[in-house]
């Protein structure tokens, strides 16, 4: 038990990211990006898998209910796609809500660049993405994040967003995320 947390002090003694200690026992750690989800594009990073055959008939908000869809996002330290990629996130998620508004969404961001890079946490939730915030549960990790836990705050910065700072349409979601290491 020594060694390890002897070896996280020292990592998160050199973030540039903010990490405090958190009353003795670990380290609370903070990190702010920007997701891009891409739909209706020739490469997107999200793709329908499945979805039951009356979904669209019934379909009363944006996404049929059952509709099934795998994703595979950029995480950026900025808002625009073309700023500086930190991570990636791959995960899934499912229309579980009736109103077409509501995801089940379960998430692993892995960290690509910075102290955290090769170390991913998981979260997973329901998500009623028609509100302009919403959180999710951070429920594990791998690497630094071991044990973690946690949570995200999720806030849309724009809806099939196309500039040029953004040349992929896309969807670009504000992840701040609050992590108790242990
Ligand atoms: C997808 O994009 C095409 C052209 O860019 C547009 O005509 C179409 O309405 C879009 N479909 C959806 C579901 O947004
Ligand atoms: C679709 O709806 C029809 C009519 O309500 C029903 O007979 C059929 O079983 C439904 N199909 C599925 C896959 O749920
Ligand atoms: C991120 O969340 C933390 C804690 O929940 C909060 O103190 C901070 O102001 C938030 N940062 C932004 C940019 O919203």
């Amino acid at each position: 038990m020594g060694i390890p947390f002897l070896l996280l002090t020292i990592l998160l003694l050199s973030l540039q990211c903010n990490a405090s200690p958190v009353d003795g026992n670990g380290k609370v750690a903070n990190l702010l990006f920007y997701l891009h989800n891409t739909h209706n594009v020739s490469d997107p990073s999200s793709v329908l898998v499945a979805q039951n055959t009356n979904a669209t008939a019934h379909a009363r908000g944006l996404v049929p209910f059952s509709s099934v869809y795998v994703f595979d996002d950029v995480l950026t330290e900025g808002t625009a796609s073309t700023s500086k990629v930190v991570g990636n996130a791959q995960g899934f998620y499912i229309e579980t809500g009736k109103d077409g508004y509501t995801i089940l969404e379960t998430i692993d961001c892995e960290m690509t660049d910075g102290p955290f890079k090769g170390s991913s946490f998981l979260m997973s939730s329901r998500n009623q993405f028609s509100n302009p915030t919403r959180e999710l549960p951070v429920v594990g990790g791998r690497g630094a994040f071991r044990m973690a836990q946690g949570y995200g705050l999720l806030r849309t910065v724009c809806v099939d967003c196309l500039d040029a700072v953004n040349p992929s349409k896309g969807d670009i979601i504000e992840y701040n995320v609050t992590l108790y290491l242990r």
